[in-house]
């Protein structure tokens, strides 16, 4: 055990109540039905999930498995496969037909092209939902239209860019860009496909984490492939919440009778879902929302999603930017026969976490409220590997954002 000088994590654990709220489009069987379409497309392969044995025995649990999700369709991050499946969904409805009789190839039908060439789809994004819209409609055929917040850095605008996505970076943080894509949407017409949700405004969201649900269920088969039966922590990061739903919603209803402990994970300046938790109802955080962690850089939770994760969530943490630049590092620098992990710095929040409240004393209240211990396994999911090489340098080689 290190002592740290600062709290760089606060926690809350979550009030008592019922696990038992399903949403019956987050389940097993949703699961296979995403896979059934998404595995049509030659793009589909499950990512690996890592096994941290040594580290695991250092940190005194039982298992730790890291998802790298770096390796999803060539993105470099989880996001485009709740996006194909989302958008598949809508393009399914506007064409009429049946999403479980359809495969990828259909699309690519030259009667069917045609309509699809006519589509734009258009985001706010703060670069891998944009990257991931970006990716399917030009696999698709469809346009694309992207706005960005201001600081987006080049190499995520280039990213999308590069897709042939028409990119705009504007003069506000996320929530306010979001704002303005709403009323560029309802002039244009064109079908605003955003991984959020609010009054109004949650089907495609729930399309979005309805899609998340394989990611899910790929870890479980994984786990039951290495001979284990089911996580018993779940650790993810939060920016809007659209993704925890979909992982979550399906380990609640996978795993009901032996739901596993499960903990959100927020930048300090973004920390939605922590603040709600503190103030036992909806807050939102607005300002600048400043974290190298540009994926979470988000104050206002998905509400569609809010209700269940109040519901199913046990714990939330509020974290420094160090907390995910040490769990970058860690997860660069393995121990023992451990594998690498690159993981980018809204991917390895979830990670950082566990590192911190294993690796130091000032923590270990965390870890027992958490109830971490040698029977414990342990599953983070990271969600993007190196999306920005200029600040994965500074951080992984040169130490930036360091504890000490
Ligand atoms: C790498 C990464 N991880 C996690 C998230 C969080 O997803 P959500 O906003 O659905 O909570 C994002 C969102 O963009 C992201 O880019």
């Amino acid at each position: 055990m290190q002592k740290n000088k600062s709290k760089h994590c606060e926690y809350i654990s979550a009030e008592k109540k019922s696990s038992k709220m399903e949403c019956d489009f987050l389940t097993a069987k949703s699961a296979e039905k995403v896979y059934d379409f998404v595995s049509t497309s030659d793009d589909y392969s499950c990512t690996p999930l890592v096994a941290l044995d040594s580290l695991a025995d250092r940190y005194g649990v039982k298992k730790i498995y890291v998802k790298d999700e770096s390796k999803r369709m060539g993105l470099n991050a989880f996001k485009g496969v709740g996006v194909f499946y989302g958008v598949a969904r809508i393009i399914c409805e506007k064409l009429g037909l049946d999403i479980s009789e359809t495969s990828f190839s259909d699309f690519m039908k030259p009667e069917i092209n045609e309509k699809l060439r006519k589509l734009t789809f258009i985001a706010a994004t703060d670069g891998n939902h944009g990257n991931g819209l970006a990716y399917v409609t030009k696999m698709i055929g469809c346009k694309c239209v992207i706005y960005m917040p201001k600081n987006t850095t080049k190499p995520r605008v280039d990213l999308i860019r590069e897709k042939g996505a028409e990119v705009f970076v504007t003069e506000y943080n996320y929530d306010d860009t979001l704002r303005l894509v709403i009323d560029k949407a309802a002039e244009s017409g064109w079908v605003h496909f955003q991984d959020q949700a609010w009054e109004g405004y949650k089907e495609i969201t729930n399309l979005i984490s309805e899609g998340y649900t394989i990611i899910a269920h790929e870890c479980m088969k994984q786990m039951n492939e290495d001979g284990v039966s089911q996580p018993t922590h779940i650790i993810l990061q939060a920016g809007a919440g659209t993704f925890a739903f979909g992982i979550l919603g399906y380990f609640v209803n996978v795993l009901s009778d032996s739901k596993p402990q499960m903990i959100i994970s927020e930048p300090k300046n973004a920390n939605c879902y922590y603040q709600s938790a503190i103030k036992k109802e909806y807050i939102n955080v607005t300002g600048e929302l400043e974290t190298i962690m540009a994926g979470l850089a988000v104050g206002e939770a998905n509400i569609a999603a809010y209700d269940y994760l109040y519901n199913w969530v046990d714990g939330y943490a509020s974290c420094d930017d160090v907390v995910s630049a040490r769990g970058m590092r860690i997860l660069a620098n393995p121990i023992g026969d451990d594998k690498k992990v690159v993981s980018g710095e809204s991917g390895a929040l979830g990670f950082g976490l566990l590192s911190m409240i294993c690796d130091h004393e000032d923590y270990s209240d965390i870890k027992e409220k958490c109830n971490i211990d040698e029977n414990s396994i342990v599953l983070l999911i990271s969600t993007e590997g190196n999306t920005d090489p200029e600040m994965y340098e500074k951080i992984v080689w040169n130490g930036a954002y360091n504890i000490i």
